[in-house]
């Protein structure tokens, strides 16, 4: 059992993916399920964490005592939350899978097909993460997530400078039993001075993990 070391701490934590709808029966997703986000959330509450989680949709949630769940849709709504919460914060958590780009416009009824293809212009979503990153304190702590297909620790790297973070969560979908649909998960913790790997391990161990690096910098 793990001390209640976040006793008095508040944590926002994004998890899951976001639907960006394309028409009233149609979006663009993506395969995250939240299961790392909430297993964070959880573990924190478990420590003593008051939690703010923001969750986009998925059929995974949580009524763990300590934890509010914010529910949302689309990165715009994630972000309105995450905003929202980010001043009375100690530190985010941020495990969501953001989608990048919604469609520009949102159609009004179903689109219809037809015999040409079909042209659907995207625009860029806000980061939610660039955005805490910017208005952090110098008392509080952000942590991100890098889910990379290649040059895992070059991406990783460049998103924790970008993006003035304090550390971030790599995982590999290329490593077996690792990130989206997994119960495990397989990472490295990258901060701006060292790399420290993990075993593959149930994502619940893998919460108190990115835990105990957090409150050694809180
Ligand atoms: O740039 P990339 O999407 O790879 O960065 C991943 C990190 O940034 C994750 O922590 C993710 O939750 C966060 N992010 C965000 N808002 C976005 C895109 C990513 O908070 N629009």
């Amino acid at each position: 059992a793990y001390p209640k070391d976040f006793k008095g701490r508040k944590l926002l934590i994004t998890a899951g993916p976001t639907f960006e709808d394309l028409d009233p029966v149609r979006y663009l997703g993506n395969r995250s399920t939240g299961r790392m986000g909430i297993a964070l959330a959880e573990a924190a509450a478990a420590r003593g964490a008051t939690v703010h989680l923001v969750l986009g949709p998925t059929s995974l949630t949580t009524d763990a005592a300590g934890v509010t769940v914010h529910n949302v849709r689309s990165a715009r709504e994630m972000h309105a939350a995450s905003v929202a919460n980010w001043p009375k914060a100690d530190a985010a958590i941020l495990a969501a899978a953001v989608a990048d780009y919604r469609p520009k416009k949102i159609a009004g009824q179903k689109i219809k097909k037809g015999e040409k293809p079909l042209k659907v212009e995207l625009v860029r979503n806000p980061d939610i993460a660039a955005e805490l990153g910017e208005d952090k304190k110098t008392n509080q702590r952000l942590v991100g997530f890098a889910l990379e297909t290649e040059n895992g620790l070059e991406n990783a790297r460049r998103k924790l400078e970008r993006k003035n973070l304090d550390f971030i969560v790599l995982n590999s979908p290329n490593d077996k039993g690792a990130a989206f649909g997994h119960t495990t998960n397989k990472i490295q913790l990258v901060d701006h001075n060292k790399v420290t790997p993990f075993e593959l391990k149930p994502k619940a161990e893998v919460a108190n993990d990115i835990l105990d690096a957090l409150v050694s910098i809180l």
